[in-house]
């Protein structure tokens, strides 16, 4: 119970150091283009649990990253995470009215304004990388590098491949198999984690097979986490998640809930909660609160 308590503290401290990054690279609303910029600040300053950027800066400290570069990278990732809600939501993908305690940004803003603060929080995350060249110039190598795995991780071949999979399974209402749901949740949504990993190392000067590594942890809570998310979609709180409870199955959406069952969904959970405990003894640094995130997560209700 102590124990739990720190953990939230530690949490909490970490949810509002990003927090305060994050909020340092939102536009302003002003000009004609205003309620687009009103649209990108209502969407990101929800009540995200910020695990993205969170992981990024331990594995930046745990490899011994201390300036600002990361900065930069901390609120792009955010941003790009923000987009694919943004859009998931949408009424020709999900349809969903809640998202993060309040109405989703269609919602409010409607799907055109949706679509475009969508875009523009996918834009707004490669303007804001950039601008890493300019705080730390001596890091142009690592700096580059960092780029292409966010580009890499959120396109065709990441989190949009993935996303793009799932609709396309949904829209032709067809059996998937399970090789095919878990290239969905590894691309769909570990892509962005693995990613997230991977540049808090590369920025702080981490080898490549560090980098490696961090990716084979990223795809197995990354897996994990969308399982969860798909058990939490049949019995979670709607008031706790702050997202509508059964949307899945109002899409008639094949999960792993549907392939597998509750209960081998929850075991598998934490099967590859505990792959990913294991890999990280595999590492070079070491950081014991990765290893908490990891066990909080397997039990997550939010
Ligand atoms: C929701 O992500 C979408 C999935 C990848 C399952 P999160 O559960 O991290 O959402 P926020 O950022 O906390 O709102
Ligand atoms: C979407 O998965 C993951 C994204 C890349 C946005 P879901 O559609 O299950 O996410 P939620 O449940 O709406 O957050
Ligand atoms: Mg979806
Ligand atoms: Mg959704
Ligand atoms: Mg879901």
């Amino acid at each position: 119970m102590a124990l739990e308590k720190s953990f939230n503290d530690a949490m909490n401290i970490r949810v509002q150091h990003v927090e305060k990054i994050i909020k340092d690279y939102l536009p302003k609303e002003e000009g004609y283009a205003e309620r687009v910029a009103e649209a990108v600040n209502y969407s990101i300053l929800g009540s995200g649990k910020r695990l993205r950027p969170i992981l990024m800066n331990e594995t930046y400290e745990m490899y011994g990253g201390r300036d600002k570069v990361i900065e930069p990278f901390i609120a792009a990732i955010e941003m790009i995470h923000t987009y694919s809600l943004v859009h998931d939501d949408l009424p020709a993908m999900d349809n969903d009215m809640y998202r993060r305690g309040k109405k989703t940004t269609h919602a409010v803003y409607g799907p055109g304004m949706a679509t475009l603060a969508g875009d523009a929080l996918l834009n707004m995350a490669f303007e804001v990388a950039l601008k890493a060249f300019e705080i730390s110039p001596d890091k142009t190598t690592e700096i580059i590098k960092a780029c292409r795995i966010l580009a890499d991780k959120a396109g065709i071949h990441g989190m949009l491949g993935g996303q793009a999979a799932d609709v396309d399974a949904e829209d032709r209402k067809r059996f998937i198999d399970e090789a095919e749901l878990l290239f969905i949740h590894r691309n769909k949504t570990a892509a962005l984690l693995e990613c997230s990993l991977m540049i808090g190392a590369v920025l702080a000067g981490a080898p490549q097979s560090e980098v490696d590594k961090l990716e084979e942890i990223g795809k197995s809570v990354g897996i994990a986490f969308q399982i969860r998310d798909d058990i939490l979609d049949v019995e979670g709180d709607e008031k706790i998640l702050g997202k509508h409870v059964g949307s899945d199955a109002e899409n008639q959406k094949s999960t792993y809930v549907t392939l597998k069952g509750l209960e081998q969904a929850r075991v598998d959970v934490e099967t590859l909660s505990q792959e990913a405990i294991e890999l990280t003894k595999k590492l070079s640094a070491r950081n014991d609160f990765l290893d908490e995130v990891i066990e909080y997560l397997i039990n997550r209700v939010k």
